[in-house]
This record gives structure tokens, C-alpha cells and sequence, in this order.
């Protein structure tokens, strides 16, 4: 692994945020836990302390809905026009590129992804997010509705009004910290709701360094607050909260399972960006020198650590040994090293809990038969740093087949014929997205059709926008994000109806 010496000099301004202790944001204010206790962010390629961050609980959740509560009922927010709403979300996306470097040196040293990759992905299209959601702030439209009631003895004017939902909580999760941040906060703002965010407890310092941008942009106090804590207590708080009106939570299958059941108290709404295990697939005829790195990069992009991984890569047969040969080549050529050294392809996955829960899915495939072609363990003994990992000879009983490993290994499975790869492609409990590499134009949108996934990707892999619906079918998730399609996640409709005759 490469020496620290290589890497770039701090931020000075990020030196001088890791250096505080952070504390919890309530109505605009900075205010230290109910508790007054604190716990330590870690830099997942050293294993030491990085920063210490105050644990929020349940007592301040219920502070932090009182004032989301407040600025939505009685505060400010309500009055100001869309317009000037689209303009405070807009600055919002211009406040994240001035601060570019901040932002991406957080996410690298409390992450552990290498900083270049945040320069490029996680912080600009957090800034973009913002930006596409602020053009939204003033369409959010209803219809007007020809009615037949009265049967026309009696004229109606009949319109629907699209309201926002109210108190939002928001728990995301650490693989993209600051991108999820965005994800949920842009379509609340649009939307004019009131948000009550908990960041995840590996990764919560971008959140509160974007929280520190919300006067700035001009956001009045109260309509975002930022309670960083663990998700069995501050997490359980706000799902539980019966003040909150609506939850959306990124993370575990496990947990989305578990919000449903707190959320059923006050029946609040629930959207749910979950798990997945993604089939990408690579067709006989399909152009393999751009299968090859787009199979390695669906896989190894964050270091595996994205809900929408191509965890199973099916080949079909007569291509099979190039395929996969290629992409452990790939895997080889990865340089594993800390996320802010420049020469680092891949840096370490985000906590020692992970990189054992990665651990012990390449023990379990192993053991039971499966063959490591590179990769298979962790690298050195300081970080949580795991070798990109392909593994052939497995079968479909297999955990890391049917699993959600969550870190850079990929199983390579062949297959003989479309109609065999569609049944096992979809046999999983999970639909969030699939890759499909072809030449053949109609098998690869008849591919598209037969796969149950909220994504498809052909010729392709991981390209996210905006503006693109994001979700998951199955146990993969409730409702999209981003998209126009998002903001009914945010919304009530109201039907008014008057006669008019
Ligand atoms: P997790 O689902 O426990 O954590 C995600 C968020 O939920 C964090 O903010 C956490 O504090 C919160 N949380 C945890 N328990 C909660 C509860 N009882 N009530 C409310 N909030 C709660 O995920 P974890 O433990 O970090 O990772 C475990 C596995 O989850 C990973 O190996 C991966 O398979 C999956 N995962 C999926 C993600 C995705 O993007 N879909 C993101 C992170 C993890
Ligand atoms: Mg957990």
C-alpha cells in the first residue's frame, strides 16, 4: 500500500472541522446531545478516530420534530414562494461546488473512498441534485377534473392541489453520505416540507458540514435539522416519532423491515431504497472489451459498497472464461490503498464491521466450494482494506449468491440459453437494477422487459442522474427517488370540489 507521504495536503478548513467536536442541528442552531454525550467517526484506512460527533437519541429527535414541526406549521417556510424556495435549493447545489474539496477530503477520510472518485461522482451530483429539484419547486401542479357527479343537474369545478407531506424523517446511510444526503433532502425542500435527517453513524461529518450551508442558502431555521446517532436509538426514535408524517430510509433490507413496523404506530408514509443483488449480464455477441471493464466497474465501483452492485455477473457460456479472466485481470490491477493517497484505485471499506461481514461471506463461499480466480481476503492488518474478489464454481444455494455481500466480490455464473438466464437472473428476493451487454438491439430490450428490476442498464452500468427514477422492485424498496417520480413520495393530493350551477 502506498505511504501517507503521497497523499495531498488537508483542506485547511477540513483540518480545522475534524478537529471540532460536532454537534446536533435544531432550529438553526447548534446544540450538544440532551445527554451530553458524544461518539467517535473513524477513518476507515488507519482505524483511528477521526472526528467525535454528538449522539443524538431520542430526546433529541422529539426536539428536533418539535421545531420541523413548527417551521412547518407556523414558521416562514409555508409563505415563501416556490420560486424563492427553487432559489434557496439552487444555492444550496452552487454552496456544495464552492466547497468541492471540503466535501469530497470528508468523504474520502470518513468513508474511506479514494478522493478523486468524490471530487468526480458524490460531490458534483449532490450539486446537481439540488439543482434539478430546484427547477421543481415551482411545478409542482394538480389537475383540474371533469366530473359526472349530480349527474348534470348540477355543475362542478373540481381540482386536485399537490400538498406537502409535513415532517419528514430522513435516515441514510454511509456508502455515498453526502449524495444520500442529497437524494432525500433536495425532493423535501422542493416539495416544501420539513425534515428532521439522521445521518448513518460511520459517516455523519459531510451532513454536517451541508447543514452548516443551510443559513447560507438562505433556508429558514427549523425546515432542515441534522441529528447524527445510532440507528437503533435516534434511527428507532424518528420512525417511531407518531409527530412525523412520513419516513424515507436507504440502507438494509433488515431495517427497512424494521421501519415499516415503527412507522405502522401513526401510519406515517414510508419510502424505501433497500438491498439488492444485481444480475449484470454479458450476451454471447455482446462487444467484450467494453464488458469486461463495465462488468469489473458495476462490481467494484465504491469498492462494492452500492445497493445497486452487479454482485452476479452471468455470462453466457462460450464467452465465459474470456469474460471473467478479463475482469480478475481487472481486479488485479486495482490499487487497494487509502482513499486520499492519488495513486489509490480502491480504498477501504467503511468499518471493521463491514469489512468482517465481507470477510466472512468469502469464508462461507470458499468453504463451501466456491474458487476465489483473484482476490478472497483482506489486504494487510491496519484499515479495513478487502482485495476485489471474483469467484467462479458457485452454486444458486450459495449465501454469496443469494446475499447481499456489500463489498467488492463478484460471482461469476455461466448460462446457455435467454429463457434460463431470465428465471435465474429474477430469482432473487431483491429487484433494484440489472446490467444487459448485447449487440442484438431487440434481445437486449427483450432482456430489459423480462427482468424484474427498478434499473436497467444496457451497454452500460451505474449511470445516475437526477432525473432518472431510482428504486426497487421486491424487497429492493417502496417508491422511487430523484425523477419527477420522487416527489409524490413528498406529496398529498387534495381533491376540491364546489358547484358551480
Ligand atoms: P443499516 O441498514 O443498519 O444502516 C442504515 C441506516 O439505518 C443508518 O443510518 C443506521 O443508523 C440506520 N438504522 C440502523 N438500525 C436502525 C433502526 N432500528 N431504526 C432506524 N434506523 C436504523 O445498514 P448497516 O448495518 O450499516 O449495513 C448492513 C448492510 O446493509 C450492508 O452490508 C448492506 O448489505 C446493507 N446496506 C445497504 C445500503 C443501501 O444503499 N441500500 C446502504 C447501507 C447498507
Ligand atoms: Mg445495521
Amino acid at each position: 500500500m502506498a505511504t501517507p507521504a503521497s497523499a495531498p495536503l488537508l483542506d485547511q478548513n477540513v483540518s480545522k472541522f475534524i478537529a471540532k467536536t460536532h454537534k446536533i442541528l435544531i432550529n438553526g442552531k447548534w446544540v450538544e446531545a440532551a445527554s451530553g454525550k458524544t461518539f467517535p467517526t473513524y477513518n476507515p484506512a488507519t482505524g483511528e478516530v477521526l472526528s467525535r460527533v454528538a449522539e443524538g437519541d431520542k430526546e433529541d429527535i422529539d426536539r428536533a420534530v418539535k421545531a420541523a414541526r413548527a417551521a412547518f406549521e407556523t414558521g416562514p417556510w409555508s409563505k415563501i414562494t416556490p420560486s424563492e424556495r427553487g432559489r434557496m435549493i439552487w444555492k444550496l447545489g452552487d454552496l456544495i461546488e464552492k466547497h468541492l474539496e471540503e466535501f469530497a477530503q470528508l468523504e474520502s477520510l470518513d468513508n474511506g473512498k479514494p478522493l478523486s472518485v468524490a471530487r468526480v461522482a458524490d460531490v458534483p451530483l449532490a450539486a446537481d441534485l439540488f439543482r434539478y429539484m430546484a427547477g421543481w419547486a415551482t411545478k409542482i401542479e394538480g389537475n383540474t377534473i371533469p366530473i359526472s357527479a349530480g349527474g348534470g343537474a348540477t355543475q362542478f369545478l373540481a381540482y386536485t392541489v399537490r400538498e406537502p407531506v409535513g415532517v419528514v424523517g430522513q435516515i441514510i446511510p454511509w456508502n455515498f453520505p453526502l449524495l444520500m444526503a442529497a437524494w432525500k433532502l433536495g425532493p423535501a425542500l422542493a416539495t416544501a416540507c420539513t425534515i428532521v435527517l439522521k445521518p448513518a453513524e460511520q459517516t455523519p461529518l459531510s451532513a454536517l458540514l451541508l447543514g452548516e450551508l443551510m443559513q447560507e442558502a438562505g433556508i429558514p431555521d427549523g425546515v432542515v435539522n441534522i441529528v447524527p446517532g445510532y440507528g437503533e436509538t435516534a434511527g428507532a426514535a424518528l420512525s417511531a416519532h407518531p409527530r412525523v408524517d412520513k419516513i424515507a430510509f436507504t440502507g438494509s433490507t433488515e431495517v427497512g423491515k424494521l421501519i415499516l413496523q415503527a412507522a405502522a404506530g401513526n401510519l406515517k408514509k414510508v419510502s424505501l431504497e433497500l438491498g439488492g443483488k444485481s444480475p449484470n449480464i454479458v450476451l454471447g455477441d455482446a462487444d467484450v472489451d467494453a464488458a469486461i471493464p463495465g462488468a469489473a466497474s458495476a462490481i467494484f465501483f465504491n469498492h462494492g459498497q452500492c445497493c445497486c452492485a452487479g454482485s452476479r455477473l452471468y455470462v453466457e457460456s462460450d464467452i465465459f472464461d474470456r469474460v471473467v479472466d478479463g475482469v480478475a485481470q481487472f481486479a488485479n490491477n486495482i490499487r487497494v490503498g487509502p482513499g486520499m493517497d492519488p495513486t489509490s484505485d480502491m480504498g477501504p471499506l467503511v468499518s471493521e464491521e463491514q469489512m468482517n461481514r465481507v470477510c466472512g461471506y468469502l469464508e462461507s463461499g470458499i468453504s463451501e466450494g466456491a474458487k476465489a480466480l483473484t482476490g478472497g481476503s483482506r489486504v494487510g492488518d491496519k484499515g479495513y482494506f478487502v482485495k476485489p474478489t471474483v469467484l467462479v464454481n458457485t452454486t444458486d444455494k450459495m449465501k454469496v449468491v443469494r446475499e447481499e455481500i456489500f463489498g467488492p466480490v463478484v460471482t461469476a455464473i455461466p448460462f446457455r440459453s435467454v429463457e434460463e438466464l431470465a428465471h435465474a437472473a429474477n430469482n432473487s428476493n431483491y429487484g433494484l437494477a440489472a446490467g444487459v451487454w448485447t449487440r442484438d438491439i431487440k434481445k437486449a430490450h427483450k432482456l430489459a422487459g423480462m427482468l424484474r428490476a427498478g434499473t436497467v442498464w444496457i451497454n452500460c452500468y451505474n449511470v445516475f442522474d437526477a432525473a432518472l427514477p431510482f428504486g426497487g422492485y421486491k424487497e429492493s424498496g417502496w417508491g422511487r427517488e430523484m425523477g419527477h417520480e420522487v416527489l409524490e413520495q413528498y406529496t398529498e393530493v387534495k381533491a376540491v370540489c364546489t358547484p358551480i350551477s
